[in-house]
């Protein structure tokens, strides 16, 4: 499988790329920095330079995928303008490559906290109206999707055993490498197309969880 893995250098995504090379794939990552490519031929992946906000078109980058999967983000740091051009544009810049393009599978890295925006406080605001404006548009696509929501993350080693959820409304935490391992584990699964789940760490096998998800 070809699977371009956009926001490449990210901290889940060199471990998705890793993953996804391992095991025989063409893990291909979009990154806007020509020095971050060594990070990723060092996992086995091959680097694409490309920039989300500013290519009009990502349809270059992702011609040839059988698979994309939104793994970029503007970062907590980030302006209100940012986040409107990263976590919403490059998401839907994606969503209509993918489309125009007939590359039908989907995998999107969402947030908790994404089924009501406006719970939140501060700069969680923005961001996650914007992760919710992104995920409505995928979903609105009609491509085959997933959408994982993960809890905060963190860089702690992965447990390979996680809870995966469908009722949303849930706050805990997960490491990075358990939802690269998850999102390793969707591309593969035809059942999760079309489920909005979230995901925290737990005591489910990731293969055992994914599979369960309708
Ligand atoms: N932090 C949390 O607790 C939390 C919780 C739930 C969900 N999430 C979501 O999880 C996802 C991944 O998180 P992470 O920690 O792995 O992310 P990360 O390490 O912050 O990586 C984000 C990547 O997006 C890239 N990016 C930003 N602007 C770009 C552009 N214009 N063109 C191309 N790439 C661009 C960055 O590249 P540069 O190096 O070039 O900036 C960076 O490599 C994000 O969507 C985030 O919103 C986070």
């Amino acid at each position: 499988m070809d699977v371009l893995v956009v926001g490449g250098h990210g901290k889940i995504a060199l471990q998705l790329l890793g993953l996804l090379a391992a095991r025989g794939d063409r893990a291909r990552g979009l990154i806007r920095k020509p020095e971050q490519a060594a990070d990723l031929e060092a996992v086995g992946a091959v680097p694409v330079l490309g920039d989300l906000e500013a290519d009009a078109s990502l349809e270059p980058y992702v011609k040839g995928a059988d698979a994309v999967v939104f793994a970029a983000g503007a970062g907590p740091g980030s302006g209100d303008a940012r986040k409107a051009t990263v976590d919403l544009g490059g998401a839907v810049k994606l969503t209509d490559a993918a489309k125009a393009l007939g590359v039908r599978r989907y995998v999107m890295i969402s947030s908790i906290g994404a089924q009501d925006p406006g719970a939140a406080t501060g700069s969680m605001v923005p961001y996650l109206k914007a992760k919710a404006d992104a995920d409505r548009y995928l979903i609105d696509s009609g491509l085959d999707w997933t959408i994982i929501r993960p809890g905060g993350l963190t860089d702690e080693p992965g447990t390979g055993r996680v809870r995966l959820t469908t009722d949303l409304g849930g706050r805990a935490s997960v490491p990075r490498a358990d939802v690269a391992a998850v999102l390793a584990e969707a591309l593969l699964v035809p059942s999760t197309i079309g489920v909005v789940a979230e995901l925290f760490t737990g005591d489910v096998p990731i293969g055992d969880a994914v599979r369960a998800l309708r």
